[in-house]
């Protein structure tokens, strides 16, 4: 029911947004605008029968349909942003659609509102009496409320990065589902967009690793294929940093963890998804991906763009560190160092994400105990040694509680290799009205007598306590 909300929700601002847009291109006469105004009408209108009056209002950043946040949606994201901004220069925060809309009523009101001056607070007045004047009683508005709180001192220096961030992480999701889709169709995939989307990555993980490295935890269970390359290009682009790759290399690691899994693209959904243990015929068919994805790789139009070390990344990234895994290999080589670093990103967020066959995840924790356990067979040690420093003793995304019995989430790791175990924490709290508050507290904050303030006493299973972390992230 509030996926279903929340997908009505997002629909309708991608529909308000391309109203809006269509609207500043065309006069309110114009014919080509119907069609926009129709689609528009059907949604609302669904919307209005369902729940009566219907109130889409912003909070922060967030839009919500009758007190329901909208979950981001990878398809909507661009849309919603850009609404909200424009929305925000008019200081307009809430549309209440009371009735029933007509399509009179719709066209008035997208051209009352795109006409509003930006930044004019007798805006929300001003749309109100303009309404009023052409006897519509259907909509109502109200100003936007910017919310002031302890958390603003801290995004607002944050802000910037962060939707940057979002930005990136959203984009190369849908460029990812792009190619996969067309190459699934034998069409041309179009690489150079992913290379700008890796570059752009790149400048963000060398300036704050830990913003990417908090957008892993929004796990899309349908979505998984996608997320999951961009997540392992995420680790894989973060370790790169540490082991001092210059842009040039890592712009290719980039590449590369985001094209690991593309020879997926030409196994049928049924065996990707399958609930159940594999047929021997059908794991035959799964341990051929990564000879795939090489095919493909080099079919690529823009082979320029490739290179020896990628397509060798792709073929070796499920081929162990004691070479058992596959490909099945007749001479005896070295994974390539791509293949090793995308090996640990890859197992690290299989594991911790909910797949069909396994719908609890390991927390972060146990993922690297096991990882940990199998480190030698498996992976290379001194990879997974700095690729631990990086997520640290404590995961970003993990929960814990602390000494203090409050909760929190881990929100960025600590860079000094002594203080892993004292990260950045995002208490989990709510405040009197029932919605989460976030404050961020520093492990290392010692009081006058030199003493911690905070320490972790455990990790615990987000699962149990029902906590969305991703929501935390975002
Ligand atoms: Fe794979
Ligand atoms: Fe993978």
């Amino acid at each position: 029911m509030e996926a279903e909300l929340s997908k009505l929700g997002n629909n309708l601002v991608t529909k308000f947004h391309v109203l809006m847009r269509i609207s500043q291109i065309y006069d309110s006469k114009n014919v080509a605008l119907n069609q926009f105004i129709n689609e528009f009408l059907e949604t609302v209108n669904t919307l209005i029968k369902e729940s009566g009056v219907l109130s889409l209002k912003i909070i922060k950043d967030d839009f919500f349909l009758n007190e329901q946040r909208l979950r981001y949606s990878v398809e909507g994201f661009t849309s919603v942003k850009d609404v909200a901004t424009q929305w925000k220069k008019r200081l307009i925060g809430e549309v209440i659609f009371k009735t029933l809309m007509g399509e009179d009523t719709l066209r008035y009101f997208i051209y009352a509102f795109i006409n509003l001056e930006e930044g004019r607070e007798e805006n929300p007045d001003l749309l109100k009496k303009q309404l009023e004047s052409h006897q519509i009683t259907s909509i109502d508005v109200n100003p936007w409320e910017i919310v002031e709180g302890e958390e603003e001192a801290f995004t607002l220096q944050k802000e910037d990065h962060r939707e940057v961030g979002k930005k990136i992480f959203f984009e190369t999701i849908g460029t990812i589902k792009e190619v996969i889709t067309n190459i699934k169709g034998n069409q041309y995939a179009d690489i150079r967009k992913l290379k700008r989307l890796a570059q752009k990555a790149i400048h963000l993980v060398i300036e704050d690793e830990s913003i990417l490295l908090g957008m892993t935890m929004i796990k899309n269970y349908d979505e998984y294929t996608f997320n999951h390359s961009v997540n392992v290009s995420i680790y894989s682009l973060a370790m790169g940093k540490r082991l001092g790759f210059s842009k040039k290399i890592l712009t290719e690691l980039g590449i590369t963890a985001l094209l690991h899994d593309i020879g997926k693209s030409k196994i049928p959904r049924e065996v990707l998804n399958k609930p159940g243990t594999l047929s021997s015929e059908e794991w035959e068919m799964m341990k051929k991906h990564p000879l795939m994805g090489v095919e493909i790789v080099l079919n690529l139009k823009q082979l320029g763009e490739i290179n020896p070390r990628m397509v060798v990344g792709v073929f070796d990234h499920h081929l162990m560190n004691d070479l058992s895994g596959y490909p099945r290999l007749f001479l005896k080589k070295e994974v390539s160092l791509f293949g090793r670093i995308i090996q640990i990103a890859d197992s690290y967020d299989a594991m911790t994400t909910p797949r069909i066959y396994k719908k609890i995840p390991y927390t972060p924790e146990q993922a690297l105990a096991v990882m940990l356990r199998e480190k030698t067979v498996h992976f290379d040690p001194l990879l997974l040694k700095i690729f631990i420093g990086l997520v640290g003793i404590y995961p970003i995304g993990s929960l814990v509680l602390l000494n203090t019995h409050e909760i929190g989430i881990v929100y960025k790791s600590n860079h000094d290799p002594k203080l892993l175990d004292r990260p950045i924490v995002l208490l989990v709290d709510r405040d009197a009205e029932g919605s989460a508050t976030k404050e961020l507290i520093d492990l290392t904050d010692t009081d006058r007598a030199g003493n911690y303030k905070w320490s972790i006493d455990k990790t615990l299973d987000p699962y149990k306590y029902h906590i969305d972390i991703a929501k935390y992230f975002l």
